[in-house]
């Protein structure tokens, strides 16, 4: 299967998944990576990688709708079987989840429904809990509420603050996100109302 990831940031969770496409049981290989900061690490991993990468900012564009359109085609050029948002940073608009129906997912360093959005490591750790984790979801047009394909529960610790509560959960994300789509490639995946099953 062909994946194109979109990161904004340093990229461990796609450089995660380049580390699986080398293994062929993975059953998919990262085609493209495209991000909306030309200064993103995971641009610089990519092209370390030998992958098709792109930058694709908003700054360019007269308009946000312009820059949804202008990162829709950027990614379709890729012709990708699944879109993995690792660490994007982007609301993405209806159309351009509609030229992917179904086959974009996302990775949250949170347990869904909780503490969606920006800020879900530093919400968790202020609310207090004792377990988070991570969630890989299908986006939807909401923020973070999309059907739930897999998770991982991470423990908060006493004295964690948001760094070291965030770096334990990438432990955890990126090994649920390589399994994850690694089976969603394999195996496929069916979205019936809120649940999303392998197979
Ligand atoms: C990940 O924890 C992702 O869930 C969150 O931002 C982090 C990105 O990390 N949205 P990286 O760029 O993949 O290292």
């Amino acid at each position: 299967a062909r994946l194109v990831v979109l990161a904004s940031g340093g990229g461990s969770n796609l450089a995660a998944l380049l580390a699986a496409h080398d293994d062929v049981a993975f059953g998919a290989r990262v085609v493209g990576v495209v991000s909306d900061k030309p200064a993103a690490g995971a641009l610089d991993l990519a092209r370390d990688a030998g992958v098709a990468s792109v930058a694709v900012a908003p700054a360019d564009f007269a308009d946000r709708a312009a820059w949804n359109t202008g990162i829709g085609e950027a990614v379709e050029v890729f012709r990708p079987d699944w879109v993995v948002l690792a660490g994007f940073m982007r609301i993405l608009s209806p159309e351009f989840l509609a030229r992917f129906p179904q086959r974009v997912l996302n990775t949250h360093p949170a347990l869904l429904p909780a503490f969606p959005g920006a800020h879900g490591v530093r919400d968790a750790l202020a609310y207090g809990v004792k377990m988070t984790g991570c969630t890989v979801h299908v986006v939807d047009d909401g923020v973070d509420t999309g059907p739930i394909v897999a998770q991982a529960a991470v423990p908060v610790l006493d004295d964690d603050d948001e760094a070291a509560l965030h770096e334990r959960i990438k432990v955890a994300e990126r090994s649920l996100l390589v399994e994850t789509v690694g089976r969603a490639a394999r195996e496929g995946l069916r979205v019936a109302g809120r649940r999303a099953v392998f197979g």
